[in-house]
């Protein structure tokens, strides 16, 4: 994935967004649920304008289950319908139909005063790249869609997707871009994958996720990685990392290139056990 936000691009998704936002019902909003602000777009509310909306707190099997919680109240409290889910292995998937449905209940209700069949809902996936909507409409349609590829001549065109009797799905989610004016979002947005790292810095990264670990969850730091204590500084904390885990360069110094890539791998592949990069009641760095 190599995605370069030019203001053009931006503009055209922004474009396409809209376009599909005349088709639908019900917008499902899909975020990750490790920062579920800084992979919110910016201007969704504009694209969306008052449509009804879900909200998924996606990859909730990679967040802390208490701030997954925490972040639930707080968009509650803004009058979302919130929903936590495992696209991947398919927790809570059941539930978003239910939600749809709910979100729709106006229009559903308006059909019959109207004295009209109602018809299935319409919904749409929007998000930001990799917060996981190819998988989530993978697992509601519950099949692999087979993907299309570009053929010259052949207009693509909008297919629908059934899930159970009461909603459908349109096929292509609707892809918007992250904000990432801020660094602490744009290093948030590095370490969970939805942009690549190399338009930042590894070890910058890596920084920032050690400094934000040692504050919130430093017995996790402490276990994974054979520590006593958590030194203050950050550069302290690397060292030692990098010297129990044997990535040193010649001469014993410690290579910090290694030990970068080994804390975000680690990180990415849950070897730090379920971490939330953002919370709603402190903010951190
Ligand atoms: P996108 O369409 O929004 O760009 O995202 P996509 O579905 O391609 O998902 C991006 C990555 O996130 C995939 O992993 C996918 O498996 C993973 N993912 C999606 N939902 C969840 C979830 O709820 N929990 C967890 N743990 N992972 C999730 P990948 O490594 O890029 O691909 P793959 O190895 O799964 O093929």
């Amino acid at each position: 994935m190599s995605i370069q936000w030019f203001p053009g691009h931006m503009a055209k998704a922004k474009r396409e967004a809209q376009e599909k936002m005349k088709l639908i019902d019900v917008v499902i909003e899909l975020v990750d649920a490790r920062i579920p602000l800084s992979s919110r777009n910016p201007v969704i509310d504009e694209i969306t304008k008052n449509k009804p909306r879900v909200m998924i707190l996606n990859k909730a099997d990679l967040a802390d289950r208490n701030v997954n919680q925490l972040w639930r109240e707080f968009f509650e409290a803004k009058g979302y319908l919130v929903l936590e889910v495992d696209s991947q292995k398919g927790k809570g998937i059941k539930d978003i139909s239910l939600a749809v449905k709910k979100q729709a209940s106006a229009m559903i209700e308006k059909m019959k005063r109207k004295g009209m069949n109602p018809r299935a809902v319409r919904a749409l996936i929007l998000g930001i790249p990799n917060v996981g909507k190819s998988t989530l409409i993978n697992r509601l349609a519950n099949k692999k869609i087979a993907k299309i590829g570009d053929r010259p001549g052949v207009t693509k065109s909008q297919q629908w997707i059934k899930v159970g009797k009461e909603m459908e799905l349109l096929d292509t989610p609707g892809i918007l871009w992250p904000k990432f004016d801020d660094d602490a979002v744009g290093f948030r947005l590095a370490l969970t994958g939805a942009i690549k790292e190399d338009i930042f810095d590894f070890q910058e990264s890596a920084v920032f996720l050690l400094n934000y670990i040692k504050e919130v969850y430093p017995d996790t730091l402490k276990q994974r990685y054979q520590l006593q204590e958590i030194s203050e500084e950050v550069s302290e904390l690397f060292d030692e990392i990098g010297k129990k885990r044997g990535c040193l360069v010649s001469g014993g110094m410690v290579d910090y290139d290694r030990t970068s890539e080994l804390i975000l791998r680690d990180f990415r592949g849950g070897k730090l056990g379920r971490l939330s990069l953002e919370r709603p009641d402190k903010s951190f760095i």
